[in-house]
């Protein structure tokens, strides 16, 4: 074997994880850590959950600005027309595994409909925003539309007489939602669109700075929301919250996760250093909700386990995240635990093409380097030679 490199005097700083790197100027999304405050294109995103509907905050994200009335009714009714997905598609959810996670059969599914797309490869900033309108619309029926096909189930088509939120629901659990649910899931999406330069929006923007096409960006984009550093937190509060059972045992259980140095789900967060404002939101619906569904007790236990983890660490400013309450209230919304990470995806797609339009605006390939410390002297030996 041969040596390693011997380290130069000049060894480069390595940012792994790319911590406090910029990679671009956006005016999509700013997120106020120390305020606790979120942005959409400059609107508060307390204001687009008191009165915006996921279909505006998709308009807002990619146009960068409110839509007029016309507009918005246009757009509305292009996305409640383009949610259809065709039998070839519902052919394919058919053929996957009955065990395959939802988040890996969204993904092939959108990687599969980009070949019937006859504006896949047409490079023009229309033609994006009108794929974009797609992908945002196609996404929810293709989740719902697996998920019945794995639980036996007959698939519920679109309706596009409703709200997409309202008809997510509606697709996944054969049911039309009461009106507090339907907007609450609304509110969820409004929440969850867009949150700046993560992962899997950096992936999205990694393979659109190629110049390969909206479809392939995107498929990157779920592939990398699928990890549960990123996308599956909700989850983990949650399973918590459930295991805890009662509320009685809620604040010894944080108590001792904190004596053993253990990590709460759904508390903490690189950017913020108070509450998460989609947090403080959706902790209002989950206790609406619990009281609506007589789960009282379970939504008790997160209140319990708030207070005493931030009583707890409060010299470390750590705070609810959106994660802990998100789970709590898709679960009492009735969706299965493992679509929780593709409902994400329902909301983000919308962030993630406004990314990959914004970045195709001033493209520049994403290369950047990395340090070899690897051999330099390797002596080959022909295989027949070798042990
Ligand atoms: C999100 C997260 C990774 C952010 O981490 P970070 O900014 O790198 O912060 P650190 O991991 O350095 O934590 C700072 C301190 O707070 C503590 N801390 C952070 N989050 C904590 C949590 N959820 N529970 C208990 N302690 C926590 C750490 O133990 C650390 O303490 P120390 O300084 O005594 O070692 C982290 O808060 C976490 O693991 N949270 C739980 C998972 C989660 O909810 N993820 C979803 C995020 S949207």
């Amino acid at each position: 074997m041969g040596s390693a490199v011997k380290p130069a005097l000049d060894v480069p700083r390595i940012d792994k994880g790319l911590d406090d790197i910029y990679v671009k100027e956006t005016s999509i999304c700013y997120v106020d850590g120390q305020r606790g405050r979120l942005l959409y294109r400059g609107f508060d995103i307390q204001d687009l959950a008191q009165h915006s509907t996921f279909e505006e905050t998709i308009f807002i994200l990619i146009h960068g600005r409110l839509p007029t009335r016309q507009e918005f009714a246009h757009a509305r009714s292009i996305l409640a027309e383009a949610r259809a997905i065709t039998p070839d598609v519902v052919r394919l959810l058919r053929c996957m595994p009955s065990d395959a996670p939802p988040i890996d059969v969204l993904r092939t599914a959108v990687s599969y409909i980009s070949n019937f797309d006859s504006e896949r490869d047409d490079p023009t900033r229309a033609a994006n925003m009108r794929k974009a309108q797609r992908l945002i619309a196609k996404v929810p029926t293709i989740i719902a539309a697996h998920h019945r096909i794995r639980n036996g189930k007959r698939i519920v088509p679109p309706d596009p007489s409703l709200g997409g939120a309202e008809d997510f629901l509606r697709m996944v659990t054969g049911r039309k939602p009461d009106p507090l649910s339907a907007r609450i899931m609304d509110v969820a999406l409004i929440l969850h669109a867009d949150h700046s330069m993560n992962a899997s929006a950096f992936a999205a923007i990694v393979s659109a700075s190629t110049l390969a096409d909206l479809y392939s960006a995107i498929v990157a984009a779920i592939a990398t929301l699928k990890g549960p550093l990123h996308g599956g937190a909700n989850e983990a509060a949650l399973r918590t919250m459930l295991a805890i059972a009662k509320p009685e045992a809620a604040e010894q259980y944080v108590l001792d996760t904190l004596r053993n140095r253990g990590r709460i789900f759904g508390f903490g967060h690189r950017v913020y250093r108070t509450y998460d404002p989609r947090a403080l939101i959706l902790r209002e619906y989950a206790r609406q909700l619990s009281e609506l569904r007589g789960q009282e007790d379970l939504f008790r236990i997160s209140e319990i386990m708030q207070e005493t983890t931030v009583r707890e660490l409060k010299a470390k400013q750590i705070y609810p995240n959106v994660d802990f309450y998100s789970g709590l209230v898709y679960h009492l919304l009735g969706l299965p635990m493992d679509l929780f990470t593709p409902v994400f995806a329902v909301s983000r797609v919308s962030g993630w093409t406004a990314h990959v339009i914004e970045y195709w605006d001033d493209n520049r390939l994403v290369r950047p380097l990395d340090y070899y410390v690897g051999p330099t002297d390797a002596a080959y030996v022909p295989l027949e030679e070798r042990p």
